[in-house]
């Protein structure tokens, strides 16, 4: 029941930002039986928890509920999720994660205990993490999960943009892939090279997900030139944030006059050294109420975040260049690339997957290896 529930939450995943893509089903455990399920809605609200309930009416009492992230506490924009558990008369709850956000933090639990509910916790826990890692470390870290996504040639290189647009390296199903991430994203980001170079439009455009389009960062310290590029043009439709710095803004300031006029969102944070402080821009991102990030580039970029430690997974979109006869890529090879492309060491293989003549491979950080590495010269108290 707790897989049917995950599967449910990942559903949500991109959509419910600021809050956490949470499942829950109600079951009948001497029947085996699903009375209910559901995800939390888009938007973030309602939450998971009083969509189940509603939908398994009467049928709820003294029946169980299997849900990805422990039921709310305190009252926000909807009332606690754990009053409207007791309020619903089920019997048991069981629960794959605590929610770390402060308000909650196990006094959800502690609340069904009382009202007589019997609580189990932790189960498939370290499933439940990935899907709601975007929430976990916004209340803890104050960032957003971050993804670094890049795609490499069959010679392990990065080609660059025509000035137009981008140049492929993979193949129609790595690319559909990679909207896919993007669907499931709250925002992708891309450095100023990437916009002059590829001119990109950064949309999920997978038949009817294109709903689905995260809003779009750039990163640009000094944004010259960026005011008639595709994603400026499209600020209206899918929204477009700009974070660049105070002297960037005065050295372009008619261009910002014009940016903002097209509906582009203008940030200010700090610099260090010329270039945006990314401890800073995922704080003003963890704020806005973006959870999760996926990272499209280009390798500065890459680089910044791998410098930083700032990632918690990197997907290697990797073209084998000979046609799905050809062998994969090996471990080491794809791991010496990812060093060589983006400074990145010490990952661990999560997935791979073939994808019609290309790789994918999905590596994480080993644990214990999230947070901030402050650069020489600067204490962790900078950030
Ligand atoms: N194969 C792939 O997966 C893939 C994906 C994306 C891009 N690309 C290719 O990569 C090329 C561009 O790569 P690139 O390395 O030249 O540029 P980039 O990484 O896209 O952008 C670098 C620029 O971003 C700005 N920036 C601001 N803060 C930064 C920070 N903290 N760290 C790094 N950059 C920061 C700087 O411009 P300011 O001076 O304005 O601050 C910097 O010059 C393109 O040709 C594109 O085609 C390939």
């Amino acid at each position: 029941m707790m897989g049917i529930a995950l599967r449910m939450a990942r559903r949500g995943i991109g959509t419910t930002s600021p809050n956490p893509s949470v499942g829950a089903v109600i079951a009948d455990e001497a029947a085996q039986e699903v009375i209910s399920r559901a995800v939390t809605a888009p938007s973030g609200r309602p939450h998971a928890e009083p969509l189940a309930i509603a939908e398994a009416g009467e049928r709820a009492r003294g029946k169980t509920m299997y849900v990805t992230l422990e039921p709310c506490s305190h009252h926000g924009k909807t009332p606690p999720c754990s009053d409207a558990v007791i309020n619903a008369g089920l019997a048991r709850v069981v629960v794959a994660l605590s929610d770390p956000d402060p308000r909650v933090s196990g006094r959800g639990l502690d609340q069904l205990r009382k009202a007589g509910i019997a609580v189990t916790r932790g189960v498939r826990a370290h499933e439940a993490h990935w899907l709601t890692r975007g929430h976990i470390v916004r209340v803890s870290e104050r960032r957003p999960f971050v993804q670094l996504k890049m795609a490499l040639s069959a010679d392990g290189c990065v080609p660059h943009g025509t000035g137009h647009e981008p140049v492929f390296v993979t193949g129609p199903l790595a690319r559909a892939m990679g909207h896919l991430l993007r669907a499931e994203a709250d925002a992708i980001l891309i450095g100023h090279g990437t916009l002059k170079d590829d001119d990109p439009d950064l949309t999920c455009r997978l038949p009817g997900l294109a709903s689905r389009s995260p809003i779009r960062v750039v990163l640009a310290a000094d944004p010259v030139g960026i005011e008639g590029s595709r994603l400026v043009q499209t600020a209206s439709t899918v929204p477009v944030h700009l974070v660049t710095t105070e002297s960037g803004i005065a050295a372009n300031a008619e261009a910002i006059g014009q940016m903002t006029a097209s509906g582009v969102v203008i940030h200010t944070v700090r610099a260090v050294g010329g270039r945006i402080w990314l401890p800073s821009l995922l704080e003003r991102l963890a704020e806005i109420g973006v959870t999760r990030l996926l990272v499209e580039g280009g390798p500065s970029v890459w680089r910044a975040f791998a410098r930083h430690g700032l990632f918690d997974e990197v997907i290697l979109f990797r073209a084998r260049g000979g046609g799905a006869t050809t062998s994969p890529i090996s471990i080491a090879a794809a791991a010496a690339e990812l060093e060589c492309q983006a400074g990145l060491t010490g990952l661990l293989l999560h997935a791979r997957r073939h994808l019609a003549g290309d790789d994918m491979l999905v590596f994480r950080r080993p644990s214990g290896h999230t947070g901030f590495i402050p650069p020489a010269g600067l204490s962790s108290g900078d950030t």
